[in-house]
């Protein structure tokens, strides 16, 4: 298995391109199964979990154009040879999951194996079916699968979710598209990347209004068309090289960044005494810091616009090198603190206490092998390794390549000390 070998203490200078957002582009590919005419999107990242998506569709029969190192994907889903997604299919990436709303959507049926993903918590899908059950759709579980049918079509609901989740909000929207009539989604998530999916959907037909707030209006549509679209930018990528910079210190500029998606994080960051200047009209961050200390504040994770869940890892990671003691709360994931006793292989004095990991700030940490045990975590251990004294070789980082494109060229371009040693 391949690793990382970064030997820490260099400063980050210069400027960071900021890819497509892996979360976006997940769920934009699977609008691609509503439509028989070609959806392109371009800045798709090239990701592991992009990639993987890619085969699941085509084994769906999409023909997927998207050839290596491309950042423009053609799907075209104009016959559907299957609408079964298998357990060794979805099992790896949770995402995958989304594929049924769709296919029950446009086809009637679908079946499509529960999900995998990354181990943080439990992470079920109850809200999924639920808002699926309301659609009109008659449920059935059935050996690790959930078997979907809706002869007659799906129908317009009001659904109401009890908790805010981003995955069966965008499920919920992609279904009710085709579904006839009126769906109403309260207390939907309000990321970024659902009013990036619902742009696409907009321009391939479908009359979505409210994406981005907490309700969302779906009025059905016959059928929808092709379209073109851009994944918008990746805003934990950004936030995660913000970081990098910060704990590293130095002077970064991040490019082609979604500012306004970035507003809490923008906001921790300057209250723990970083210089960060950002242009939404310019699509620019640049971080700062030159020596001085940073300050230890406390942080709660939320539904957005609240502190981001992804950016957890590696926030700690920067308070583990703060002046004072940080308290962070994570509220969206159970057993998402995995990363913890792994910075503490780098020095870093944390305690998890339930919900809440204190984190007591050290002057400086220092280089150990460590291991990547889940997407955000694998990378604040980048993130410490660049600020720790010493070499810190990072392993399993399978976990990386899901989700950040090109990530040793992207921080070398800047002074890091960083390389990949190929396993055996
Ligand atoms: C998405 C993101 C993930 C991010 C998360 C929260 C993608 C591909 N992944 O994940 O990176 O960390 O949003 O911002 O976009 N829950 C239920 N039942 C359900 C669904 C969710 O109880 O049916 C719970 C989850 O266990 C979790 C909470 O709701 O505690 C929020 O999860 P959710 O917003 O659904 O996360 P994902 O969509 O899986």
């Amino acid at each position: 298995m391949d690793s990382l070998k970064i030997t820490g203490g260099q400063t980050l200078n210069g400027t960071i391109p900021i890819s497509g957002a892996k979360n976006s582009a997940l769920k934009l590919m699977a609008a691609s199964l509503l439509t028989r005419e070609p959806l392109t999107l371009t800045n798709m990242p090239n990701l592991a979990d992009t990639r993987f998506l890619s085969q699941l569709l085509a084994s769906l029969g999409v023909e997927v154009y998207w050839p290596k190192g491309d950042n423009e994907c053609r799907l075209n889903a104009a016959e559907l040879t299957s609408t079964i997604a298998p357990y060794d299919q979805v099992r790896k990436m949770r995402a995958s999951f989304n594929v049924l709303g769709p296919m029950l959507a446009r086809e009637g049926h679908a079946t499509v194996s529960l999900p995998g993903g990354c181990a943080i918590g439990a992470r079920p899908v109850d809200l999924h079916l639920n808002a699926l059950e309301a659609l009109g759709a008659d449920l059935k579980v059935e050996a690790g699968y959930v078997k979907a049918a809706a002869i007659h079509g799906l129908k317009g609901a009001k659904v109401v979710f009890p908790i805010v989740s981003v995955g069966a909000t965008e499920h919920a929207m992609l279904a009710a598209t085709l579904a006839k009539g009126e769906t109403v989604l309260e207390n939907a998530a309000r990321e970024p990347e659902i009013a990036d999916l619902a742009d696409c959907l907009n321009k391939m037909g479908a009359k979505v209004s409210g994406a981005g707030t907490a309700t969302v209006t779906i009025e059905g549509v016959e059928s929808l068309s092709g379209t073109q679209h851009s994944v918008m930018p990746d805003r934990i990528e950004t936030g995660t090289y913000a970081m990098a910079a910060a704990a590293a210190g130095g002077d970064v500029t991040l490019e082609g960044a979604p500012v306004k998606a970035l507003g809490a994080m923008i906001d921790a960051m300057q209250r723990c005494g970083i210089t960060v200047d950002a242009d939404a009209d310019a699509g620019t961050i640049r971080v700062q810091r030159n020596g001085t200390a940073l300050q230890a504040i406390n942080v709660d994770t939320q539904p957005h616009p609240g502190f981001p869940t992804d950016l957890q890892a590696q926030f700690m990671a920067l308070m583990s090198i703060a002046d004072g003691t940080s308290v962070i709360r994570e509220n969206i994931f159970e057993n998402r603190f995995m990363h913890a006793p792994e910075l503490s292989r780098l020095g870093a004095d944390i305690q998890v206490r339930g919900k809440e990991a204190i984190v007591q700030g050290v002057k400086q940490l220092r280089g150990a092998p460590v291991m990547a045990t889940d997407l955000r975590a694998s990378v604040s251990l980048v993130i410490a390794g660049l600020a720790a004294e010493g070499e810190t070789q990072v392993n399993r980082i399978y976990h990386l390549d899901r989700g950040f494109e090109r990530l040793e060229e992207k921080l070398s371009g800047c002074g890091a000390v960083i390389e990949r040693v190929d396993g055996e």
